[in-house]
């Protein structure tokens, strides 16, 4: 009988070899210690053959060849379970140092970029945001900023008139009337808007945006004005940016001033930037005229206040070194990703 154990061992034991898979174990292993069909069960079942005085060793034997057996089958179970988890974690690896998938984002327009940059620098001199409307009627467009209808200044602007009374804004100085009729000063406030005009080359086009500010308080003179856009141009030119005042003329402020800024491109000595002048115009400003004042029932007596309007384009061309302002209406994606400050 013992050779019938030793055939089922290098049965076993030949069979082994070639299992790959603990599948492949499992359905070996059942061959040989199935409950029922396995070849080791099955010798149980033979005791009834076998000499009483050798049933006790028979049994024994039989036992420890399932003993065996089991404990071959674990071990292999136990191998190849681990060589396939490897073989998983192989698999399954990432390599935490490859660099990600590039994400491209979006940016903001550069007149938007434009607009919130301004509107930072301002608002940490404590000013407030107001939209500007884009309809207006006569009144506040044109009239109640000392523009009455025949006043030459009304040829500044071509108007695009919607109705004898209503228009496309031309300025956004229309908000200064809107604010002064609302608010009681101290008024400091910012208004960004988008204004129309009948004009249309390489720097202008029929729709730009400008950005109003208008400060009412007890004496505020220009001195206040220059030091506001003297912040103003360094936060958006850099630092050691300073400006000029030039004496100018907009009906609703007096006195009136053109403001430049120094060249930021050569600092002053002179370049195509600012046609060898070292200065660049940059905005209209001035002390809100006092007619201004009295028409939204402010007493000029009492209060004075300043106002100036930037043209976002224009800031933005200059920045940037863009010399048409198509280029800022286009959306060519070429264009729009090379402008990106934030
Ligand atoms: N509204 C003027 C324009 O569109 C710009 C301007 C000039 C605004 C002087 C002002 C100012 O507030 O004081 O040309």
């Amino acid at each position: 009988m013992s050779e019938r154990f030793d055939e089922i061992k290098q049965e076993i034991l030949d069979g082994i070899g070639g299992l790959a898979s603990s599948k492949a174990v499992y359905e070996f292993k059942k061959q040989f210690l199935d409950s029922k069909a396995g070849k080791i069960g099955l010798l149980m079942k033979e005791m009834k053959n076998i000499a009483p005085e050798e049933r006790a060793s028979f049994g024994k034997g039989v036992n420890d060849l399932k003993e065996w057996a089991q404990q071959r089958f674990t071990d292999l179970d136990e191998m190849i379970k681990a060589k396939e988890l490897e073989h998983r974690y192989e698999q399954e690896r990432i390599d935490v140092t490859e660099p990600g998938a590039e994400m491209k984002s979006g940016n903001l327009h550069p007149i938007t970029q434009m607009r919130n940059e301004i509107i930072d620098v301002f608002s940490g001199m404590g000013f407030e945001v107001f939209e500007n409307k884009e309809i207006e009627n006569d009144y506040y467009n044109f009239t109640a900023l000392n523009t009455p209808k025949d006043h030459p200044a009304r040829d500044m602007q071509d108007t695009f008139y919607l109705s004898p009374e209503f228009l496309l804004a031309t300025q956004t100085s229309a908000a200064q009337i809107h604010t002064m009729e609302a608010k009681k000063p101290p008024i400091k406030i910012l208004c960004p808007g988008k204004v129309f005009r009948s004009d249309d080359d390489a720097t202008h086009s029929p729709m730009f945006h400008q950005m109003e500010g208008l400060v009412v308080d007890k004496k505020i003179t220009l001195c206040d004005l220059k030091g506001m856009l003297d912040v103003f141009v360094q936060k958006i030119y850099g630092e050691g940016t300073t400006t000029r005042l030039r004496p100018s003329y907009f009906p609703f402020t007096e006195p009136s001033v053109e403001v430049d800024v120094s060249c930021f491109e050569c600092g002053g000595k002179g370049c195509k930037l600012c046609k060898g002048t070292g200065w660049i115009e940059i905005l209209g400003a001035g002390i809100v005229n006092r007619k201004v004042l009295q028409n939204c029932g402010i007493d000029p007596d009492e209060y004075s206040g300043l106002a100036f309007g930037i043209g976002l384009e224009r800031a933005t061309m200059l920045k940037y070194g863009i010399n048409n302002i198509k280029l800022l209406f286009e959306s060519d994606i070429k264009v729009l990703e090379q402008i990106d400050n934030n």
